[in-house]
């Protein structure tokens, strides 16, 4: 795929300068006042999604690959990006001052120094992050967990500062169960809810964001069709395309739908309720301007005329969840050709001299790579922070970034 990186709008300069990286902001809530305690889900509710592999086995094999399967993992090698080698390990705060990722027979750690003098090692027990943009790495205590002080930052392939950390060495942030409802399917808070900082049991953890985040638990369903070989028709279980538009935009937006307050305990939203009924929700019209192209995919596809001016389209209608398509160009271009044809009178306008074949990538004119204002990072030795690209879902007219497109394929 070729990638045409955008100019930064002026809008985006302007906040830049008046930087305050905050990462991931969505996890500072201030909810103050009481909430009701009274969770329907548990983990027996759950069965694992390897207990689908047996009936559905192709859909299994190909969420494997997906960065929602992938996004918390418990830290092996094999699913940490950045280099332990010793040229490329450390990162340094200011003289005197580096972390270092360093293997040690019991794991993967952080360990900070001081002039040569280790004072603190951490391990990494659990990755979070597929990888796209970068990963982060928590660590438990007792059972409270802490974000690391150093995150991979993939477009550098650079060991870089934690996403809205100060320039010194912290390893004491706590994780909070919205970091985890987002990037887990479950997971056993033993905390109340208002207790800072929230305390988890390690072993009731569902790591990633898997099946029954979108079909709803399934134990039952699991036990049904197991015991009733061969009923054709299943039982207990949720098709989101069976749902309603609304009941699937909520779905997706209870985590690309930024930033939430809520307003009943943790992971009780599940695959068919009213995101309204958990979380405070903002329903007036979204300023495009003032949503971040991270983590807020329902925001911007909201306020878009594709969205606004059809009665069907989802965010199903561009993705298939169960496979991992990114970077698949021409494929997600073939689906907004479902809708734009020339019969239909609604293709694309452009006129233009250049040998451009419009039906191979709508995407990069109407869909462009903005730099993000929450994943940005320091890296070693820059003043400005680095900013992650991301595909914003405001479709509309871009008239910069076609010149930019064509202007590229002149070259
Ligand atoms: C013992 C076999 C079996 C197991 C295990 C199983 N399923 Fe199913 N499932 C079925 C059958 C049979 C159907 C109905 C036919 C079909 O749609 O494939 C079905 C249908 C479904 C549907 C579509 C429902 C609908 O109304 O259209 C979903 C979603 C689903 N299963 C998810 C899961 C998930 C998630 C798991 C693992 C947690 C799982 N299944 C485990 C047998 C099974
Ligand atoms: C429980 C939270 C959660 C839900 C529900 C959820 N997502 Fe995601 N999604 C994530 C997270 C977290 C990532 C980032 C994963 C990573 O790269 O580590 C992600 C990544 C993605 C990606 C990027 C995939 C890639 O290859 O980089 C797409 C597309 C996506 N989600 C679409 C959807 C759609 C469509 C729905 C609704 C059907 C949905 N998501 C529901 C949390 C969620
Ligand atoms: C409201 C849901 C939400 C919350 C809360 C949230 N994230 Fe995310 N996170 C996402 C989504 C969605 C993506 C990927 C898509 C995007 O950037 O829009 C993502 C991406 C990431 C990535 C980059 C993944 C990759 O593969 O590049 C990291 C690392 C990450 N989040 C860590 C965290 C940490 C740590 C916390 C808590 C301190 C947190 N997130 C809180 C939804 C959330
Ligand atoms: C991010 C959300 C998400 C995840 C994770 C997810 N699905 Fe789905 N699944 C959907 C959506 C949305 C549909 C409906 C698609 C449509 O509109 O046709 C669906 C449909 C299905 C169906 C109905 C038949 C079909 O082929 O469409 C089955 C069966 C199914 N999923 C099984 C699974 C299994 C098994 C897993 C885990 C290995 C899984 N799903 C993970 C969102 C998800
Ligand atoms: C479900 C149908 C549907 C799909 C899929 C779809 N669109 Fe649209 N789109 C519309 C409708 C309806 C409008 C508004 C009326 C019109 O122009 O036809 C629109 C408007 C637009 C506009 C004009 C926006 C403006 O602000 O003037 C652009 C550009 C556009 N779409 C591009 C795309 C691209 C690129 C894709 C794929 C990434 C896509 N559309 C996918 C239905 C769709
Ligand atoms: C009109 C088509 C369309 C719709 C509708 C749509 N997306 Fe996308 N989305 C795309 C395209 C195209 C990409 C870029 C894919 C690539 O290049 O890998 C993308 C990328 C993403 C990514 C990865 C962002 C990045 O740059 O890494 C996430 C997350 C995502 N979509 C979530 C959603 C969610 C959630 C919804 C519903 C609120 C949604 N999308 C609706 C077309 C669409
Ligand atoms: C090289 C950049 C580029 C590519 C590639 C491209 N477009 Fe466009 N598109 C534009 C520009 C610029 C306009 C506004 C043209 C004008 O002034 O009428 C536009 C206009 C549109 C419109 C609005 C039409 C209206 O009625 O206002 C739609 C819909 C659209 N494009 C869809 C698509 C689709 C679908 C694809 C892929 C098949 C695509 N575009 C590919 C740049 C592009």
């Amino acid at each position: 795929m070729k990638i045409f990186i955008p100019y930064f709008r002026s809008f985006l300069t302007i906040v830049i300068v008046a930087f305050a990286v905050i990462f991931f902001s969505q996890c500072i809530h201030s909810e103050k006042e009481k909430l009701p305690v009274t969770p329907t889900v548990s983990i027996n509710q759950f069965a694992g999604s390897a207990s689908c592999a047996q009936c559905h086995k192709n859909i299994y094999d190909t969420h494997l690959n997906t960065a929602h399967y992938l996004t918390t993992r418990i830290a092996e090698e094999k699913f940490i990006k950045g280099s332990f080698n010793k040229d490329g390990n450390i990162f340094v705060y200011d003289t005197g001052h580096l972390v270092a990722m360093e293997k040690r027979d019991s794991g993967f750690y952080q360990v900070g120094y001081s002039n040569g003098i280790e004072k603190i090692a951490r391990r990494m027990d659990i990755v979070i992050g597929s990888g796209t943009m970068g990963q982060s790495f928590l660590n438990w205590n007792k059972n409270w967990l802490f974000q690391l002080p150093v995150t991979y930052f993939s477009a550098a392939h650079q060991w870089s500062n934690s996403p809205g950390y100060p320039n010194k060495i912290i390893f004491n942030r706590p994780i909070t169960s919205r970091c985890l409802e987002c990037h887990t399917t479950f997971a056993k808070t033993l905390t109340d809810e208002n207790e800072e900082p929230e305390a988890f049991d390690r072993n009731q953890i569902i790591y990633g964001v898997d099946c029954e985040k979108c079909h709803g638990p399934a134990a039952e369903h699991v036990a049904y069709q197991s015991q009733n070989p061969t009923a054709l028709k299943a039982k207990f279980i949720i098709n989101p395309a069976h749902l309603t538009r609304q009941q699937n935009m909520d779905l997706c937006a209870s985590c690309h739908g930024g930033r939430l307050t809520k307003t009943k305990p943790s992971f009780q939203f599940k695959a068919g309720d009213k995101l309204a009924d958990f979380y405070a929700i903002d329903t007036t019209t979204p300023n495009t301007n003032s949503i971040d192209v991270h983590g807020n995919q329902y925001g911007l596809l909201r306020a878009s005329k594709c969205y606004r001016m059809s009665d069907t389209m989802t965010c199903n209608t561009c993705h298939n969840t169960h496979e991992n398509e990114k970077g698949k160009t021409a494929l997600f271009s073939q689906r907004c050709i479902t809708c734009h044809t020339i019969e239909h009178g609604n293709f694309c306008t452009l006129k233009t001299a250049s040998p451009i074949n419009l039906k191979s990538n709508c995407i990069d004119c109407h869909m462009p790579l903005s730099p993000s204002r929450a994943i940005a990072v320091f890296l070693a030795g820059k003043a400005e922070p680095t900013a992650a690209l991301i595909r914003s879902h405001y479709i509309s007219i871009y008239p910069e970034e076609t010149k930019r497109v064509l202007d590229y394929i002149k070259k």
